[in-house]
């Protein structure tokens, strides 16, 4: 059925490069994100990690199904050993999604599969790729470019963020939080991450994929490649094969 699935989006990226398949917006150059488009190896479709766009519209999540929850939470473990394998868009898609994507969406109030204190959704993802890192914006299901190159090996002390498909980093945006003093930018800022984290680590045994959050970080080095202004990284998590 997942292979069925997956062959079906192949064939809907390679007939339409309409599709939302990856489609970016203002991409860098149109030839990169085309190729990287139609690309027919089943598991490799459309893949992210090697398109450089401005931005890119997630191909639709799934967002019913998958393994049921006793059976992810009885398989949820710590991977380090990831293999350099990519993932297809569409896991990357529904890796997003569940971590904190938009499950309810009310036009002037949508909220997250991520529960955050008074609702702030302060939490940002960013997404190292390959070739680039990306901000997940929930509403519209979409990447924003954020700096150009492959910062995986910077997402975190322990050697094994290179070797990840991808490294996500948790950011409590503290311009989000205005209404928090210090104590509890600190506190929700941390606890909202774990949920997340908690998310992806489901999302991982459903999908058979290896993850570790990780605190052990270079908050310091992190912050300049993602521009960090007003903010706190609370935790990174490689997600790969
Ligand atoms: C907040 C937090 C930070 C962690 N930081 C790291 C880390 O920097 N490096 C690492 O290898 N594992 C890290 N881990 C993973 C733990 O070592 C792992 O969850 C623990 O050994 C239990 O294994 P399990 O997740 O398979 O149950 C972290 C876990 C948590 C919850």
């Amino acid at each position: 059925m997942k292979k069925l699935f997956i062959s079906a989006f192949s064939i809907a990226c390679i007939l339409s490069s309409l599709s939302s398949c990856g489609k970016t917006e203002n991409a860098e150059s149109s030839n990169t994100a085309k190729s990287a488009c139609s690309a027919t190896a089943e598991n490799q479709v459309c893949t992210i990690d090697t398109l450089v766009a401005d931005s890119i519209i997630l191909p639709a999540a799934q967002t019913t199904g998958g393994m049921p929850i006793y059976d992810a939470l009885s398989a949820r473990a710590t991977f380090r050993n990831f293999t350099p394998d990519a993932l297809s868009d569409q896991t990357i898609s529904n890796l997003l999604w569940t971590a904190s994507g938009v499950n309810r969406p009310v036009a002037d109030d949508p909220r997250l599969t991520a529960p955050t204190a008074r609702n702030a959704q302060e939490i940002d993802i960013y997404v190292c790729t390959k070739t680039a890192v990306y901000l997940y914006q929930p509403v519209g299901h979409k990447l924003k470019l954020v700096n150009k190159g492959d910062f995986r090996a910077q997402a975190g002390k322990n050697p094994f963020h290179a070797n990840a498909s991808v490294d996500l980093i948790y950011v409590a945006n503290y311009d989000k939080m205005e209404g928090f003093d210090d104590n509890g930018k600190a506190f929700y800022g941390a606890t909202d991450s774990g949920f997340i984290s908690q998310n992806v680590y489901l999302f991982c045994a459903a999908e058979g994929l290896k993850t570790c959050v990780c605190g052990h970080i270079d908050r310091e080095e992190i912050a300049k490649f993602i521009n960090l202004k007003n903010g706190y990284i609370t935790l990174t998590q490689p997600i790969g094969k």
